[in-house]
């Protein structure tokens, strides 16, 4: 197990579990987001039956804190994996090659590296902005519709927030399809399916995040 651990493969079987552990949490985040369509009062006891959930057998709010330490350990191993494979592979090769034999891969790659720091450091402001409130200029606790309508009816924020989401739609998209590969699951017969797959899970996730600033900025949710 610990050969495994340190080896390239074991790594990326770490990166492909707890991406998947992420991606569940987006798209369940994304449709649980759908609410505000349904007006301040659903969504707003949509978050409080998040803190709910579980009681009285567990205290108030600790599902919500199991969650929340899961998702942290998953973001934590995707990063420290990913940090120690970027680590690998400069010291396996510690000249960039003359010429590259394979561009499209090394150009995924790179994207992923970047765009994985990118989708990270729009969490970071995300949690500052919705969760809370440090860089929310009219933040009311325990508003989560308020917050989110006030939050995005300034243009550059919505904005930011927009282009966020074409970062993580690509990594979403790049991840999907290599996760399978490093669980094993690749064969010429089922990759175009991986390559569908992966792009449609990534587009429904884009089309759902990105019509909340687009659904303030035009008025359908005020
Ligand atoms: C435009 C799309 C999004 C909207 C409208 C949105 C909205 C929100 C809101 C309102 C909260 C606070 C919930 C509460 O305190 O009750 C929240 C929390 C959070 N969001 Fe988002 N979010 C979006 C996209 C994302 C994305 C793409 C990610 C991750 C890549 C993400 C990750 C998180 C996390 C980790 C939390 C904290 C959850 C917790 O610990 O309670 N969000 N979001």
């Amino acid at each position: 197990m610990l050969n495994l651990y340190r080896s390239a493969v074991g790594k990326k079987v770490l990166m492909a579990l707890t991406g998947l552990m992420l991606f569940g949490f987006v798209l369940g985040h994304m449709v649980g987001n759908l609410k505000i369509y349904q007006g301040p009062e659903k969504l707003n006891a949509y978050a409080e039956w998040l803190r709910e959930v579980g009681s009285p057998a567990v205290p108030h709010g600790g599902v919500l804190w199991i969650a929340r330490i899961g998702l942290l350990a998953a973001v934590g191993i995707h990063i420290l994996s990913a940090w120690q494979l970027t680590r690998m592979s400069r010291k396996a090769r510690p000249h960039d090659y003359a010429k590259l034999e394979s561009v499209q891969l090394t150009y995924a790659s790179r994207t992923m590296r970047w765009g994985g720091v990118i989708v990270a450091l729009f969490v970071v402001y995300h949690l500052m902005h919705l969760t809370w409130g440090s860089l929310h200029s009219d933040f009311i606790p325990g508003d989560a519709y308020h917050n989110v309508v006030a939050g995005f009816q300034v243009l550059p924020i919505s904005l930011f927030y927009i282009v966020a989401q074409v970062a993580l739609a690509l990594h979403l998209n790049h991840g999907l399809w290599s996760l399978f590969q490093s669980l094993g699951w690749n064969h010429p017969s089922i990759n175009p399916w991986r390559r569908r797959l992966a792009g449609a899970f990534a587009a429904i996730v884009f089309i759902g995040n990105v019509s909340f600033p687009i659904a303030v900025l035009t008025g359908l949710v005020a």
